[in-house]
């Protein structure tokens, strides 16, 4: 199958591309663009990511299902953007309450609902420029993608402090 032949080319953490399940395109965090707010916030937990594109050792995937899990600590997030986007923030938003950091990679759609009913009660970091993104196409092929949108940032601080920035 396509996905065996692929995985030669992922043996450095570093190329890691991604492959949806849905066939879709995974706009994958460029490597730097992450280690330098891993520096700052020390994540322990990548909430949704699959095992050629995980930021931290511990992550849910497709099959576990993030939305349905309780996250703990400083949490990654760079969700799909697809139409669940909205659930991913308003999750995200809700763990903060908890006590938990969140840090969202996400598009600036400043106009949407979920960016003014959760991203406005959080750190907003808008990006300049565009973040150029790699993955596979729906024909499997590794593609560069400038993104065709701005990103931001959204920084979810705990409610409760559990100690966490
Ligand atoms: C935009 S990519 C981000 C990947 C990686 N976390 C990163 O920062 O580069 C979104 C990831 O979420 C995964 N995903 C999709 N639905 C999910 C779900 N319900 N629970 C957990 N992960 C999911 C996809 O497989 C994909 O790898």
């Amino acid at each position: 199958m396509k996905i065996g032949l692929y995985k030669q080319d992922l043996k450095q953490r570093h190329s890691k591309i991604t492959f949806q399940k849905s066939g879709q395109y995974c706009w994958e965090t460029p490597q730097d663009f992450f280690d330098k707010l891993n520096k700052e916030f020390n994540f322990n937990l990548d909430v949704c990511a699959n095992e050629e594109n995980y930021k931290c050792d511990i992550y849910f995937s497709e099959d576990q299902d993030g939305l349905k899990q309780d996250w703990e600590g400083s949490c990654w997030m760079n969700p799909p953007y697809g139409t669940k986007i909205s659930k991913w923030v308003k999750k995200a938003f809700e763990e903060s309450q908890k006590g938990n950091l969140v840090v969202c990679l996400l598009p600036a759609r400043t106009d949407t609902r979920w960016w003014w009913d959760y991203c406005m009660n959080g750190e907003i970091r808008f990006i300049k420029g565009r973040l150029k993104f790699k993955g596979r196409n729906t024909k499997g092929k590794i593609v560069n993608y400038p993104a065709t949108f701005p990103s931001a940032v959204v920084i979810f601080k705990p409610k409760k402090s559990r100690g966490f920035k």
